[in-house]
């Protein structure tokens, strides 16, 4: 079959390598993509955004299956309009892409599921708000943006002056986007060790995936701004069998149900950010597509094959499949980020050493920020590539994807040093 994927991170270059492995695709594309969906598969230049752009490629091309990876497009509808022309795509629909899309309406589906998340009150007005907070004995609080805000609409605040600040900022000043800040969740401040649930979803079926862990904070003992990622690893001990079994039972399928019974099944991959706090699993988030970095390690470690997996997803057949096969050993993703990130980077500098690295085994070089220029691959973007690596154990594993690491390059490239000793 001839398989489209939409995106240009590492998450993509992930799932675009590994669908590529299936022997049941025979073409794969990447819109828009990155240097390294071009090694491995075939760029268009359609952005992720332009959603009649897509449909039109993938009519014109016979697509078989569209994969989507970033919120944006789902949240468009790019997976309705796809199926109104007649074609399979793995992805949510948009309005179960409000889900990640709406943070109020996603609090709203918990609280109606019942699943163990922050106690939270929606504001649409900042005097509201405000008043509301200041009212309130003063602790932590936690601000979020109602819309997609590129994943920086959450903020911190150690108490109810900063809350009021953090309010400003996303409902008057509209930091975050005029219409993400035109609504904001206000939330208790929860304590604990995260983790990402992912699980593949068609609306009957929930098919859990590997446990990842992210490592959000840019520096070493997570200290530093928040970033979209500095690197993952799969699986996560802190997720035990036991714990896997309360979260399945207590926010998985009470979504699943609730969202059925709203008539917007969900069908996809439904990523939940877990808090293990004092009192058991929380939600923080629901997102409605892989993680990025998570999907790396969690692609690497996947023995199956990915294309029967998405497709059966989109057929609505996830019944049908045989159980997930892993490969037992860990796997470990490091970042490497241009100069600045998460603040403003430069971009177009020459990366030296991919080859060096692809010649290590158990290693792969997933492209994020890149580009091909003049026949060389330069950065293009803020994550610039996920330098993953497997390992008997995660030691072994995390070694491994330093030494590849190490042997890339280019002017102002780092990465955080400490990936995956929390586990
Ligand atoms: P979100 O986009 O909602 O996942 O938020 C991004 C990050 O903010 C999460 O990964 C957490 O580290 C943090 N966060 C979100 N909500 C809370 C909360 N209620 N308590 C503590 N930390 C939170
Ligand atoms: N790694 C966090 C995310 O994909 O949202």
């Amino acid at each position: 079959m001839k398989v489209l994927v939409v995106g240009q991170g590492g998450r993509e270059h992930a799932l675009l390598w590994k669908l590529k492995q299936s022997p049941s695709v025979e073409k794969i594309y990447c819109a828009p993509g990155n240097a390294g969906t071009e090694l491995d598969g075939i760029n268009v230049p359609i952005a992720d955004n332009d959603v009649r752009g897509l449909v039109k490629f993938a009519r014109e091309e016979g697509i078989d299956l569209t994969v989507v990876g970033p919120e944006v497009p789902l949240t468009l509808g790019l997976v309705d309009e796809l199926e109104k022309a007649g074609l399979k795509a793995f992805g949510p629909s948009k309005a179960a892409a409000m889900l990640e899309g709406s943070k109020v309406f996603s609090k709203q589906i918990m609280e109606m599921s019942n699943v163990p998340t922050a106690a939270f009150k929606a504001f649409e007005h900042f005097e509201r708000a405000q008043y509301w907070v200041n009212e309130q004995t003063d602790r932590p609080w936690v601000v979020k943006a109602d819309g997609l805000a590129a994943g920086k609409g959450v903020l911190m605040c150690a108490n109810k002056k900063e809350a009021c600040e953090a309010i400003h900022r996303v409902m008057v000043t509209r930091e975050f986007g005029v219409e993400a800040g035109a609504n904001i969740v206000l939330e208790e401040c929860l304590v604990g060790e995260e983790a990402s649930i992912l699980a593949i979803i068609d609306g009957k079926t929930i098919i859990p995936l590997e446990v990842a862990q992210d490592h959000k904070r840019a520096h070493d003992g997570d200290t530093g701004p928040n970033t979209g990622g500095m690197g993952a690893y799969c699986p996560a001990p802190l997720i035990t069998p036991d714990i896997m079994d309360d979260i399945l039972r207590r926010v998985l399928i009470p979504i699943v149900h609730t969202m059925n019974m709203r008539e917007t099944p969900f069908k996809g991959v439904l990523y939940a950010g877990i808090m293990m706090t004092a009192d058991g699993p929380q939600v923080l988030e629901f997102n409605v597509r892989f993680g990025d970095p998570e999907t790396q390690p969690v692609l690497m470690r996947l023995k199956s094959d990915l294309a029967q997996v998405l497709l059966a997803c989109a057929e609505g057949k996830l019944d049908t499949l045989e159980p997930l096969e892993w490969d037992p050993r860990p796997a470990v993703c490091v970042v490497m980020a241009a100069k600045g990130y998460p603040g403003s980077y430069p971009k177009g500098d020459v990366i030296s050493g991919l080859d060096a690295a692809a010649k290590l085994s158990d290693v792969k070089v997933f492209h994020a920020g890149t580009q091909m220029k003049n026949r060389s691959v330069v950065t293009n973007g803020g994550r610039v590539l996920g330098v993953t690596a497997l390992g008997d154990d995660i030691a072994a594993a995390k070694r491994r994807a330093y030494e590849a690491a190490d042997l890339i390059s280019w002017n102002g490239g780092w990465c955080r040093r400490d990936i995956s000793d929390k586990a």
